[in-house]
Protein backbone atom coordinates (compact mmCIF):
# COMPACT_ATOMS: atom_id res chain seq x y z
CA UNK A 1 0.00 0.00 0.00
CA UNK A 2 1.65 3.10 -1.27
CA UNK A 3 -0.34 5.56 1.17
CA UNK A 4 0.93 3.34 3.96
CA UNK A 5 4.60 4.24 3.36
CA UNK A 6 3.70 7.95 2.66
CA UNK A 7 1.98 7.97 6.34
CA UNK A 8 4.67 5.88 7.42
CA UNK A 9 7.36 8.76 6.33
CA UNK A 10 5.24 11.60 8.08
CA UNK A 11 4.24 9.80 11.07
CA UNK A 12 7.60 8.22 12.31
CA UNK A 13 9.05 11.38 14.41
CA UNK A 14 5.11 12.67 14.82
CA UNK A 15 4.11 13.51 18.41
CA UNK A 16 0.76 12.63 17.94
CA UNK A 17 -0.21 9.34 17.83
CA UNK A 18 -0.72 7.78 14.15
CA UNK A 19 -2.49 4.36 13.64
CA UNK A 20 -2.86 2.55 10.57
CA UNK A 21 -5.37 -0.08 9.85
CA UNK A 22 -6.99 -2.39 7.56
CA UNK A 23 -10.64 -2.02 6.38
CA UNK A 24 -12.05 -5.04 7.91
CA UNK A 25 -14.25 -3.55 10.59
CA UNK A 26 -16.09 -6.39 12.49
CA UNK A 27 -13.80 -8.73 14.49
CA UNK A 28 -11.23 -10.05 14.62
CA UNK A 29 -10.65 -6.78 12.28
CA UNK A 30 -9.92 -4.00 11.99
CA UNK A 31 -5.92 -4.81 11.92
CA UNK A 32 -3.65 -2.66 12.64
CA UNK A 33 -0.86 -2.12 9.60
CA UNK A 34 1.37 0.50 11.02
CA UNK A 35 1.67 2.66 14.70
CA UNK A 36 3.67 5.37 14.81
CA UNK A 37 6.33 5.33 17.90
CA UNK A 38 4.12 8.33 19.40
CA UNK A 39 0.68 5.61 19.61
CA UNK A 40 3.14 3.46 20.97
CA UNK A 41 3.76 5.86 24.07
CA UNK A 42 0.19 6.83 24.26
CA UNK A 43 -0.63 3.47 24.50
CA UNK A 44 2.14 1.81 26.64
CA UNK A 45 2.85 -0.81 24.81
CA UNK A 46 5.56 -1.72 22.56
CA UNK A 47 4.89 -1.46 18.69
CA UNK A 48 5.63 -5.08 17.61
CA UNK A 49 2.83 -6.04 20.17
CA UNK A 50 0.27 -3.63 18.65
CA UNK A 51 0.80 -4.68 15.19
CA UNK A 52 -1.43 -7.40 13.86
CA UNK A 53 -3.78 -6.37 17.14
CA UNK A 54 -7.50 -4.83 16.43
CA UNK A 55 -7.24 -1.38 18.64
CA UNK A 56 -9.69 -2.99 20.68
CA UNK A 57 -7.25 -4.12 23.20
CA UNK A 58 -6.85 -1.09 24.75
CA UNK A 59 -10.89 -0.62 25.63
CA UNK A 60 -11.88 -1.87 29.23
CA UNK A 61 -14.76 -1.37 31.98
CA UNK A 62 -15.39 2.54 31.28
CA UNK A 63 -14.88 2.57 27.43
CA UNK A 64 -18.32 3.57 26.65
CA UNK A 65 -20.57 1.11 24.34
CA UNK A 66 -22.37 3.78 22.93
CA UNK A 67 -19.33 5.87 21.91
CA UNK A 68 -18.04 2.49 20.63
CA UNK A 69 -20.77 1.64 18.18
CA UNK A 70 -20.66 5.41 17.16
CA UNK A 71 -17.58 4.75 16.00
CA UNK A 72 -18.56 0.95 14.56
CA UNK A 73 -21.32 3.48 12.78
CA UNK A 74 -18.84 5.86 10.74
CA UNK A 75 -16.55 3.34 9.94
CA UNK A 76 -19.02 0.88 8.26
CA UNK A 77 -19.87 3.76 6.16
CA UNK A 78 -16.71 4.96 5.46
CA UNK A 79 -16.64 8.74 6.95
CA UNK A 80 -14.87 9.88 9.87
CA UNK A 81 -15.14 9.04 13.49
CA UNK A 82 -13.87 12.26 15.79
CA UNK A 83 -14.73 11.45 19.49
CA UNK A 84 -13.43 10.87 23.11
CA UNK A 85 -12.87 7.36 24.52
CA UNK A 86 -11.54 6.03 27.91
CA UNK A 87 -8.76 3.55 26.74
CA UNK A 88 -6.06 1.46 29.43
CA UNK A 89 -2.63 1.45 28.90
CA UNK A 90 -0.56 -1.56 29.23
CA UNK A 91 -0.08 -1.32 32.86
CA UNK A 92 -3.95 -0.73 33.34
CA UNK A 93 -4.38 2.67 33.67
CA UNK A 94 -6.90 4.57 31.89
CA UNK A 95 -6.88 7.56 30.05
CA UNK A 96 -8.72 9.43 27.98
CA UNK A 97 -8.18 9.60 23.72
CA UNK A 98 -9.54 12.40 21.46
CA UNK A 99 -10.03 9.94 18.02
CA UNK A 100 -9.93 11.32 14.33
CA UNK A 101 -10.45 8.44 12.29
CA UNK A 102 -10.41 8.92 8.76
CA UNK A 103 -11.23 6.35 5.72
CA UNK A 104 -8.13 5.80 3.41
CA UNK A 105 -9.36 5.49 -0.44
CA UNK A 106 -7.71 3.82 -3.21
CA UNK A 107 -7.02 6.10 -6.68
CA UNK A 108 -10.52 4.39 -7.59
CA UNK A 109 -12.17 5.58 -4.93
CA UNK A 110 -12.69 2.10 -3.04
CA UNK A 111 -12.45 1.92 0.78
CA UNK A 112 -8.89 0.94 1.00
CA UNK A 113 -8.31 0.71 5.54
CA UNK A 114 -8.55 3.66 8.25
CA UNK A 115 -6.09 6.28 9.30
CA UNK A 116 -6.68 7.64 13.17
CA UNK A 117 -5.01 10.65 14.78
CA UNK A 118 -4.85 10.13 18.17
CA UNK A 119 -3.59 12.05 21.65
CA UNK A 120 -4.65 11.56 24.98
CA UNK A 121 -6.72 14.72 26.85
CA UNK A 122 -7.84 15.98 30.06
CA UNK A 123 -11.15 16.95 31.27
CA UNK A 124 -11.53 20.47 32.18
CA UNK A 125 -12.82 21.02 35.94
CA UNK A 126 -15.81 23.29 36.18
CA UNK A 127 -18.21 24.71 34.13
CA UNK A 128 -16.87 23.76 29.84
CA UNK A 129 -15.57 26.73 28.10
CA UNK A 130 -18.22 27.70 24.88
CA UNK A 131 -14.74 28.41 22.81
CA UNK A 132 -11.86 25.76 21.45
CA UNK A 133 -12.08 22.78 22.91
CA UNK A 134 -15.23 22.90 25.55
CA UNK A 135 -14.79 19.70 27.60
CA UNK A 136 -11.20 18.42 26.90
CA UNK A 137 -8.01 20.16 26.26
CA UNK A 138 -5.25 18.23 24.71
CA UNK A 139 -2.28 17.08 27.24
CA UNK A 140 1.21 19.51 26.51
CA UNK A 141 2.60 17.70 23.76
CA UNK A 142 5.80 19.38 21.71
CA UNK A 143 5.70 20.48 18.57
CA UNK A 144 6.84 18.69 15.46
CA UNK A 145 6.92 19.41 11.42
CA UNK A 146 3.64 16.94 10.92
CA UNK A 147 1.74 19.61 13.47
CA UNK A 148 1.03 22.29 10.83
CA UNK A 149 0.00 19.19 7.75
CA UNK A 150 -1.87 17.70 10.46
CA UNK A 151 -3.69 21.80 10.59
CA UNK A 152 -4.46 21.74 7.34
CA UNK A 153 -6.32 18.47 7.19
CA UNK A 154 -8.37 20.31 10.38
CA UNK A 155 -7.03 16.98 12.47
CA UNK A 156 -9.03 17.06 15.89
CA UNK A 157 -11.14 19.60 14.98
CA UNK A 158 -14.70 19.93 15.76
CA UNK A 159 -16.61 21.49 12.35
CA UNK A 160 -15.41 19.21 9.68
C1 LIG B 1 -7.75 3.40 12.70
C2 LIG B 1 -8.57 2.98 13.92
C3 LIG B 1 -8.13 3.33 15.19
C4 LIG B 1 -8.86 2.97 16.32
N1 LIG B 1 -8.40 3.33 17.56
C5 LIG B 1 -9.10 2.97 18.65
C6 LIG B 1 -8.63 3.33 19.95
O1 LIG B 1 -7.61 3.98 20.12
N2 LIG B 1 -9.37 2.94 21.01
C7 LIG B 1 -10.53 2.23 20.88
O2 LIG B 1 -11.13 1.91 21.90
N3 LIG B 1 -11.01 1.88 19.67
C8 LIG B 1 -10.32 2.23 18.56
N4 LIG B 1 -10.80 1.88 17.32
C9 LIG B 1 -12.15 1.28 17.21
C10 LIG B 1 -12.21 -0.24 17.31
O3 LIG B 1 -11.27 -0.85 16.46
C11 LIG B 1 -13.62 -0.73 16.88
O4 LIG B 1 -13.86 -0.29 15.58
C12 LIG B 1 -14.68 -0.24 17.83
O5 LIG B 1 -14.58 -0.99 19.03
C13 LIG B 1 -16.12 -0.36 17.29
O6 LIG B 1 -16.33 -1.62 16.73
P1 LIG B 1 -17.06 -2.79 17.57
O7 LIG B 1 -18.44 -2.33 17.83
O8 LIG B 1 -17.00 -3.96 16.63
O9 LIG B 1 -16.26 -3.02 18.80
C14 LIG B 1 -10.07 2.22 16.18
C15 LIG B 1 -10.50 1.86 14.88
C16 LIG B 1 -9.77 2.24 13.77
C17 LIG B 1 -10.25 1.83 12.40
Amino acid sequence: MMVLDLIRALAEDASIGVVVTDMAIDSPGPIILYANPAFGRLVGRDLDRIVGQSPRFMQGKETRRETLDAFHRALAAGERFHGYLTNYRGDGIKYRAEIDCRPLRNVRGELDGFVAFEREVVRRLGRPAGGSGGRYEASPISNDPLGNGLRSLSVFDVEN
